[in-house]
C-alpha cells in the first residue's frame, strides 16, 4: 500500500504551495475548486521506442528517410495509406472528440473496457520510487543533450533534443467524502503528445495533438474512499514538426471540482458589439450542465466589473437574472445582455490601453448558490478595412507583428509565465503590437499576458492538414480530430479580447490541390465562424495564386512571403523546383478588393548576433551562401542583416514592399526570438537564426531596425559593425546605421565621413567605404534637421572583468518566478569586449537555482543546464529561479579564467 500519510501531506504541500483558484458560497462550502497539481509527480521515461509498452495510440508510418534540412517551403505530400493495428487505444479516445463534434451521426461509439488496466503503471500500488520526482510544468527534453552530428535520432530540425519517446507520469490526486456529489474532473493544459489517461486502471480518455488543451472527466472513476492514481501516458513521435516540439506534461495541469450542475467547460461567450465612447452592448452565453440523475430549477446572474492590474474593481453592469429548468443529464445555454455606460476600450498601447473587465456568473438552486464561474474580456471594436488594415476602436492600427513559436528558449516548452511575460517586454521595448501563434494554439497564460498587456494576435490552429510536411506531424491525425481541435482552439481562447484572427492552416499542402484543398479550408473557416462568427478567419499562403480557389474561402488574404515575391533574384534563374513568385500585393488586391491583406510572415532574414562575415552585399537583400553573408564552417551568418533564406528578404526590402502597397494592414516577422529548432541554413545547429532577438534574449542589430520604424517617436540611432578589427586594417569595412531619425553623420577618429539622408524607400544608412581603423567610430542623427541622438561605438581593449545584471532584483518565493542575469564580459574601461567569447562558470547560493544557461549562439551545443559556458560575443545569460516558499537573499557568482568575477544578489519575496 502507499503509505497514505505521506499522500496526504504531499497533497497538502502542492496544495498550499500552487496557485488555486476556488470559489465560496457564502455558507463557505466550496462551489467550484480549481487547484493546481503541479507539484509532486513521478515519471519515467523509456530508453528506447523498442523498449515501450504498446498501449499506443496508433501505428505510424515508418520513416525511410531521415534527413530534415529541407527548405520550409518544400511543397507538402501525400499522407501515406496504413493499416491500423488491431491492439491500437485509438478508438477508446475517439469518442473524446465527441463533444467538439456538431453532427452526432458522426460521433464516436468507446468500445468495452480498460485497455492497460492490468499493465503496472497504472495501478495504485506500483512502486514508483524510482521514478525521476518531478513538478510540472514539465519539458522531458530540455535538458538534453544535445544530439551531434550527421546521423542523430534527432536532427537539427527538431532542436537535437531528445523530444521524442514514450513516457509516463503518475500523481495520487485528493479525493474526500466531501466530494461526493460533485463532478470532478482534469484540465490539461497541454500534453505533447497522444495523451493517455487512466484513473485507477481506468482508461479515462486522452487528446493527441500536443498544443490543444483538453478536460477528462474523472468522476465515474474514483474511489471516495481510498487512494486515486493518476497515470497518463505520453507518446511523443520523432519526425512530428518542422521546430522543437518538447514533451511531457509541459503545461499547467487542474483539478477541477464543481457541484453536479455548473456552468460547462469553456462555458461562456461574451461578445461586444455598439462600442463607442459613450456605451457598449455586452452579450453573454452560458452553458450550463446538469449531470446529476434529477431535473434541476436554477437562476443565472452575471454582474460585470471593471478588473484590471489582477484586481477586480468597480461593480458596472449586471445582466438580468433568469430562472430555467435543466432536465437531468442535460444542457441548456442562457442568454443576456447589459449596456456598459461609458466603456474603457481595450486597445494596443502605445495609443490606447488594454482595459479588462471580468464577468462573474451566479448559479444557484432553490436551496443556494451552487457555482460561480468567471469570464475575463474586453470592449473592443475591431473592423477591417481593405484599403487600410486594422481599424481597433476608430483607430487605424498597423500591424507590427512578429511570429512566435511556444518554446521559451533555454527553457525550453515548459511554459512559465515569467519568461513569456520577459518575451513580450523585449519585443514592446522594440515597437511589437501583434503576435501570430506560430502554429499552434499557445498556453492559455500566454493570452493571458497578451490581453493584459494589449498585443494583437493572431491565433493559429495547424502547420498541415491532410497532406504532410514531415512524416508523423498533424496529418495523421488531421482526418479524425480537425474539427475536435478547430472547435478546442475557439472555444478555449474566444474570449481574450487580444485575439484579432483565427487562423485555421500555415502553408498547408492544400493550396496544391485546387477545389479539393479550398473545399478543407471552407469547412475549417466555417467550423470556426460556428463557434466565434466575431473573428475574422485566414489561412497563410506561400503559394496559392489569386486566381486559384483557396483564397476565396477566407476572410483576410494571409501572405508568407508573395507579398515581396519569392527568389526573384538572378541567383535563382536556373532554380526550376521551387517556389518563385512575382510580389502579389497587386494582383490580390485587385482580385479581393473588399478583402484586408496582410503579410502573416515576413523576412525570414537571418543572422548571428554579433558576426560579421565580408565582403558585405552592396544589395538590400541577399541570399545566404558561403561568402555571400554565410559561412558554413562556423555555421553563422553576417548580422549585417541584409540576409535572408532563400524565399525571404532583408527587412529594408520588406519595409519598402510594405510602403509601396499601403493598403497592406502590416506584417509578422518570422521571428521575433530565435527558437530551437529549423537552424537554417546550418542544420548542424540546436536554434534558429531567424530571429531578431537571439534565443537568449539579446537584441540582434535587427532590433534597431524595426525599432526605428516602429518607434518613430523614440530618438535613438544604432551603429553596426563593432569596431574590434585588427586583422582589418586599412580594408573596407562597411559601417551601416539604424536611426528613427531621417539622418544622420558618421565620424571615424573625429573625422567626418559625411552626412546622409534616408531616400525614399530606404531605411538603412550607409557608408560601404569605410578603411577600417582602430578607434572611435561616432554618429549624430538627425530629425527634420534638428538633433535627434547620438552613438559612439569604440575599439576596446581586451578582456579585463565580467559585469552581471540581473533584469529583476527581486522576485516571488513561489518556485517559478524567474530573475534573468546578464553577464558582459567588459575591458577594463567597462566597455563590452564584444569578440569575447571566455567560459564562464556560474554558483549560486541561497533560495534559488540557476535553471538554465546561454548564450544566444545557434550553434552551441553544451546542454542548457550547464553551470559552465562560453560567453558568445561578450555575453552570456543564466536563468535564476526561486524557491517554494523560501524566502532571502541568492546570491549568483559569475567566474571566469583569467578575469574578475562578478557577484549579483536577488531577493526573494
Ligand atoms: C516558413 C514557415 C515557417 C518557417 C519559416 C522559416 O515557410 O511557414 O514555419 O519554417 O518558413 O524561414
Amino acid at each position: 500500500m502507499y503509505p497514505r500519510i505521506i499522500v496526504l501531506s504531499l497533497f497538502l504541500f502542492a496544495f498550499l504551495t500552487t496557485s488555486c483558484n476556488n470559489i465560496k458560497a457564502e455558507n463557505d462550502t466550496a462551489l467550484r475548486e480549481r487547484t493546481s497539481i503541479n507539484q509532486g509527480w513521478k515519471f519515467f521515461k523509456y530508453a528506447s521506442k523498442a523498449q515501450a509498452d504498446d498501449l499506443f495510440y496508433d501505428v505510424r508510418p515508418e520513416v525511410v528517410s531521415t534527413n530534415d534540412r529541407k527548405e520550409a517551403d518544400t511543397p507538402a505530400t501525400e499522407a501515406e495509406k496504413l493499416q491500423t493495428s488491431k491492439k491500437a487505444l485509438k478508438p477508446y479516445i475517439l469518442p473524446m472528440a465527441n463533444a467538439f463534434i456538431k453532427d452526432s451521426t458522426k460521433h464516436y461509439k468507446r468500445p468495452k473496457g480498460h485497455p492497460g488496466k492490468d499493465f503496472p503503471f497504472v495501478q495504485a500500488h506500483f512502486d514508483d520510487s524510482q521514478w525521476e520526482s518531478v513538478n510540472l510544468p514539465h519539458d522531458w527534453a530540455i535538458k538534453g543533450p544535445f544530439q551531434e552530428g550527421a546521423d542523430t535520432e534527432v536532427g537539427g530540425g527538431m532542436g537535437r533534443l531528445p523530444s521524442n519517446g514514450v513516457a509516463w507520469y503518475r500523481r495520487k490526486i485528493d479525493i474526500t467524502e466531501n466530494d461526493l456529489n460533485k463532478s470532478i474532473y482534469l484540465d490539461v493544459e497541454g500534453a505533447m503528445s497522444y495523451a493517455i489517461v487512466w484513473l485507477n486502471g481506468n482508461l479515462v480518455g486522452g487528446w493527441p495533438y500536443g498544443y490543444n488543451s483538453f478536460r477528462l472527466d474523472l468522476t465515474p472513476y474514483l474511489n471516495f474512499d481510498g487512494e486515486n492514481q493518476l497515470a497518463i501516458r505520453l507518446d511523443n513521435p520523432n519526425y512530428s514538426a518542422r521546430w522543437y516540439p518538447g514533451g511531457g506534461l509541459y503545461r499547467n495541469v487542474w483539478l477541477t471540482k464543481t457541484n453536479k450542475v455548473h456552468v460547462s467547460h469553456w462555458g461562456t461567450t461574451v461578445s461586444t458589439s455598439n462600442v463607442s465612447k459613450d456605451s457598449a452592448k455586452i452579450d453573454l452565453e452560458v452553458k450550463v450542465e446538469n449531470n446529476s440523475d434529477s431535473n434541476s430549477n436554477i437562476s443565472v446572474l452575471t454582474k460585470i466589473y471593471e478588473f484590471n492590474n489582477d484586481q477586480i474593481q468597480a461593480h458596472i453592469a449586471t445582466i438580468d437574472q433568469k430562472n430555467i429548468s435543466i432536465s437531468a443529464g442535460g444542457n441548456r445555454t442562457i442568454q443576456g445582455s447589459a449596456t456598459v455606460v461609458n466603456p474603457k476600450l481595450w486597445g494596443p498601447p502605445p495609443s490606447q490601453t488594454p482595459y479588462l473587465y471580468k464577468a462573474i456568473t451566479s448559479i444557484r438552486n432553490e436551496k443556494g448558490p451552487i457555482d460561480q464561474y468567471e469570464t475575463t474580456f474586453g470592449i473592443r471594436d475591431i473592423k477591417l478595412d481593405p484599403d487600410q488594415g486594422m481599424i481597433v476602436n476608430g483607430k487605424l492600427i498597423k500591424i507590427q507583428g512578429v511570429n512566435e513559436h511556444h518554446d521559451l528558449g533555454a527553457i525550453g516548452a515548459a511554459f512559465n509565465m515569467r519568461a513569456a511575460e520577459r518575451k513580450l517586454e523585449i519585443l514592446r521595448e522594440m515597437g511589437v503590437n501583434a503576435i501570430r501563434m506560430a502554429h499552434n494554439p499557445p498556453a492559455p497564460g500566454f493570452l493571458d499576458l497578451t490581453d493584459k498587456m494589449g498585443f494583437l494576435v493572431m491565433n493559429e490552429v495547424f502547420d498541415s492538414w491532410e497532406r504532410k510536411k514531415t512524416p508523423h506531424d498533424f496529418h495523421l491525425i488531421f482526418p479524425d480530430w480537425y474539427e475536435a481541435d478547430t472547435r478546442a482552439m475557439v472555444r478555449r481562447d474566444k474570449n481574450h479580447p487580444s485575439i484579432i484572427i483565427w487562423s485555421y492552416g500555415n502553408e498547408v499542402g492544400e493550396q496544391y490541390t485546387g477545389e479539393d484543398g479550398a473545399a478543407i479550408g471552407k469547412e475549417l473557416s466555417d467550423i470556426i465562424k460556428d463557434e466565434d462568427p466575431t473573428r475574422p478567419t485566414t489561412s497563410a499562403m506561400n503559394w496559392a495564386k489569386s486566381d486559384m480557389p483557396f483564397p476565396t474561402v477566407m476572410d483576410i488574404i494571409s501572405f508568407n512571403y508573395q507579398g515581396e515575391g519569392i527568389r526573384q533574384d538572378p541567383i535563382f534563374d536556373n532554380v526550376t523546383d521551387r517556389i518563385k513568385t512575382k510580389p502579389q500585393y497587386e494582383p490580390y488586391h485587385k482580385k479581393f478588393p473588399n478583402k484586408v491583406i496582410l503579410s502573416s510572415e515576413t523576412a525570414s532574414a537571418a543572422s548571428s548576433r554579433g558576426v560579421y562575415l565580408f565582403p558585405v552585399t552592396d544589395l538590400i537583400s541577399s541570399p545566404i551562401r558561403d561568402g555571400m553573408g554565410g559561412d558554413s564552417k562556423i555555421q553563422q551568418v553576417s548580422a549585417y542583416e541584409l540576409y535572408a533564406v532563400d524565399f525571404g528578404s532583408s527587412p529594408d526590402k520588406v519595409f519598402a514592399s510594405l510602403d509601396k502597397h499601403p493598403y497592406s494592414a502590416g506584417e509578422f516577422v518570422w521571428t521575433g526570438f530565435d527558437y530551437l529548432g529549423e537552424p537554417t541554413p546550418y542544420y548542424d545547429s540546436r536554434s534558429s537564426y531567424n530571429g531578431i532577438i537571439d534565443l537568449a534574449g539579446f537584441p540582434k542589430n535587427r532590433y534597431y531596425l524595426y525599432q526605428a520604424r516602429w518607434r518613430p517617436d523614440l530618438p535613438m540611432v544604432h551603429i553596426l559593425p563593432h569596431w574590434n578589427w585588427p586583422q582589418r586594417e586599412g580594408k573596407i569595412t562597411p559601417v551601416h546605421v539604424f536611426t528613427s531619425g531621417d539622418e544622420a553623420e558618421l565620424f571615424l577618429n573625429g573625422k567626418s565621413l559625411g552626412r546622409k539622408k534616408k531616400g525614399e524607400f530606404e531605411y538603412r544608412l550607409r557608408w560601404d567605404e569605410v578603411k577600417y581603423q582602430p578607434g572611435e567610430l561616432k554618429v549624430i542623427a538627425y530629425k527634420n534637421g534638428e538633433k535627434w541622438d547620438e552613438k559612439i561605438v569604440k575599439t576596446t581593449e581586451k578582456p579585463f572583468k565580467l559585469t552581471a545584471k540581473a533584469d529583476r532584483p527581486a522576485i516571488k518565493a513561489d518556485g517559478k518566478d524567474l530573475s534573468y542575469i546578464t553577464v558582459q564580459i567588459t575591458d577594463k574601461n567597462d566597455l563590452m569586449v564584444p569578440t569575447a567569447n571566455n567560459e564562464l562558470e556560474f554558483s549560486i547560493e541561497g533560495p534559488g537555482e540557476i535553471i538554465a544557461t546561454d548564450n544566444g549562439d545557434p550553434s552551441d551545443l553544451t546542454s542548457f543546464v550547464s553551470k559552465k559556458r562560453n560567453a558568445f560575443n561578450g555575453l552570456a545569460l543564466a536563468i535564476v529561479r526561486s524557491k517554494l516558499e523560501e524566502k532571502g537573499t541568492i546570491k549568483v557568482t559569475v567566474k571566469s579564467n583569467g578575469l574578475q568575477k562578478d557577484i549579483v544578489t536577488i531577493k526573494t519575496q
